[in-house]
């Protein structure tokens, strides 16, 4: 960068003393078109069941669930991603509830669909919503078995697809599931179904309030001997590198967009994946980022509606494409002017 004036030739303040050349010099722009609302769906009657750590991002029945799709789309957001909440009853230690085209997921999805069909669905595919020990994949001798998990996922996302999903995003962590689900889906016939993969996603004690919003237990706990955390699928926090060769792996594998996972304490991840490689790149606001915004407001710490569109606007600059956010409609009524 060459910028050779000094003071009092230059004067930086003179571009901020009004909202008007602020705004024409402004380089990034938040709109609703950047925002993937990321909400929780539950199997029970009532529309709303609230979420301790998430105020006012409740779980909703299937009914809330495509009112919420048609709120979207006239909200203009593009889409919505999709988290289950499934009676603790139908789980078990392989996550078979998962295979089931007739569950939760895939009965959200048809409903949504019907209700908004120009909002996009994206659904994760991980086994951890169904599984009593709430790991992502299969648990073999406490280890979480690799490519016996795959496999499962595979058919979990034909199911999910099958059921009108446009977006299949593996959440998992697994080596080689992105492969092993686009062959599938191209022999299926599934040519334009959509891959984002949580490519780099970190072993995060930011994902605190989703455990409790989709009700998966406390780890290292339960009849199954099961490692007490995620380190050994998800990324350890200390590395920048590694996410690199994540990346680099999954669109190899057919992945059409990536993610980085937690969003604002990764954002030099988003920074430099996007440098790399020049593809559609997500992030994700997760819930403990939520939590912090909603209890630090609540308690008159912060200006939360505020610091929730500087959090948001802060991806743009990194480079993101997207942010997956339980705050999306919020921030559309924010960028239109209401409170
Ligand atoms: C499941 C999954 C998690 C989240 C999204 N998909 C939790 C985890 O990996 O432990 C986190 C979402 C959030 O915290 O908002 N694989």
């Amino acid at each position: 960068m060459n910028n050779p004036a000094h003071y009092p030739a230059a004067r930086p303040r003179r571009l901020r003393q009004s909202d008007w050349v602020r705004r024409m010099t402004r380089e990034h722009q938040l709109s609703s078109d950047d925002l993937i609302w990321a909400l929780v769906v539950h199997d029970g009657v009532e529309d709303e069941i609230p979420v301790a750590a998430m105020p006012e991002a409740p779980r909703l029945s299937v009914r809330a669930a495509a009112k919420a799709a048609k709120r979207a789309q006239d909200l203009g957001i593009p889409a919505i991603a999709l988290f289950p909440h499934i009676d603790p009853a139908k789980k078990d230690a392989a996550g078979n509830e998962a295979l089931n085209p007739n569950g939760l997921v895939c009965t959200a999805v048809r409903a949504m669909k019907d209700a908004a069909p120009n909002v996009g669905l994206m659904v994760d595919v991980a086994l951890d919503p169904f599984t009593d020990h709430g790991h992502d994949g299969l648990l073999g001798n406490g280890r979480i078995l690799n490519d016996e998990t795959i496999a499962v996922l595979t058919e979990q996302a034909l199911i999910q697809v099958k059921a009108g999903a446009d977006i299949v995003a593996p959440s998992d962590m697994m080596d080689g599931r992105i492969g092993a689900i686009r062959t599938a889906l191209e022999r299926e016939g599934h040519q334009d179904t959509l891959i984002m993969s949580y490519a780099a996603k970190y072993a995060s004690a930011f994902y605190g309030p989703y455990r409790e919003a989709i009700g998966s237990g406390k780890l290292g706990s339960g009849a199954h001997a099961n490692p007490g955390d995620k380190r050994t699928y998800q990324m350890d926090s200390a590395n920048t590198d590694e996410s690199l060769r994540e990346v680099a792996l999954d669109i190899a594998e057919g992945a059409d967009m990536v993610m980085v996972k937690p969003g604002l304490p990764y954002l030099d991840i988003v920074r430099r994946v996007k440098d790399a490689f020049a593809v559609p790149t997500y992030a994700f606001q997760v819930s403990g980022e939520y939590a912090m915004l909603k209890a630090a407001g609540a308690n008159g710490w912060l200006d939360e509606e505020r610091a929730v569109m500087e959090s948001l606007l802060a991806f743009k600059r990194a480079g993101a494409d997207g942010i997956i956010t339980y705050f999306a409609p919020r921030a559309v009524q924010l960028l239109h002017g209401h409170s």
